[in-house]
């Protein structure tokens, strides 16, 4: 078993690894970025991970679902989204589309983890908080791999009352958001050091830097992995204040 997954401040990476560890030693989880992610689906059975965007799925995991259209029919796939709040058919929607393509999707797994959105002030938390839910979150985990070993996948957000809850709890208000990638990354000029950490850490290549200075292209899959990681605080995407850099490692610290 191995699982493909993207992960901006880590909380679906840490989600994924866990699972994947509880299943299988010998899988291997691989970021959709890497130029391993084609050959990763090359096993039994595989998991695919992602942040919820908006109660659907990011673009980047879109995009390889539909660049490997050939590779699904009769494959097994396990979906696992990790969540601020509610993801509505955050699984759900990446199944269907895999489903279109021939895949047999054995379960669903939407686990509540810290939020990634430094730029918004709604859904922060207490460090205390963020700890809490990452604890909650992995006895989830390893209590869905105990049934999942046992032949019961979890099928969390792919009943069509959660398509039904995802599509008018967000989707419907948010269609403009995630309908592609996006050129809204904001780079502050006078911040910016030219440092090159956001480009190196962009999993689309959308960034690059030039005379000095980091500036974004038209391709950013909402990651947020770029404006968590400035040293100097320049970015921002959906709003225009930087609040925090939230990070799985800083929020686990003490529970690592
Ligand atoms: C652009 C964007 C949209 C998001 N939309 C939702 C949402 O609709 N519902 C939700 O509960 N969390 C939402 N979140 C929060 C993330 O899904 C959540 O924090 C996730 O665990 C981040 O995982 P990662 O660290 O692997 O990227 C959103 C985050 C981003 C960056």
């Amino acid at each position: 078993m191995n699982a493909v997954y993207l992960s901006g401040t880590g909380n679906s990476k840490h989600a994924v690894t866990l699972l994947l560890s509880e299943l299988d030693a010998n899988g291997r989880a691989v970021p959709v970025e890497s130029a391993d992610a084609g050959e990763a689906i090359n096993c039994g059975e595989l998991i695919i991970a992602y942040p919820t965007q908006f109660s659907n799925i990011p673009y980047l995991i879109r995009d390889f679902i539909n660049e490997h259209a050939d590779s699904w029919k009769g494959k097994k796939i396990f979906l696992i989204t990790t969540m601020g709040l509610f993801a509505g058919d955050g699984t759900g929607c990446a199944a269907r589309l895999l489903k279109k393509y021939g895949a047999e999707i054995t379960g669903g797994l939407q686990i509540v983890m810290p939020d990634s959105i430094g730029d918004c002030k709604a859904l922060k938390k207490s460090k205390e908080q963020n700890k809490a839910i990452i604890e909650k979150a992995d006895k989830r985990i390893i209590e869905a791999a105990k049934k999942i070993r046992e032949g019961n996948y979890p099928k969390e957000g792919l009943s069509f009352a959660a398509h039904l809850a995802g599509l008018f709890g967000q989707r419907l208000w948010f269609y403009n958001k995630t309908t592609g990638y996006t050129d809204k990354v904001k780079i502050d000029p006078e911040k910016c050091i030219g440092c090159g950490i956001c480009a190196n850490n962009c999993p689309t290549q959308n960034i690059t830097v030039k005379d000095g200075k980091a500036a974004a292209s038209s391709k950013c899959t909402m990651c947020y992995r770029c404006i968590d990681h400035c040293p100097k605080q320049a970015m921002t995407l959906l709003g225009k204040t930087l609040y925090e850099q939230p990070t799985f490692e800083k929020n686990a610290q003490s529970t690592l």
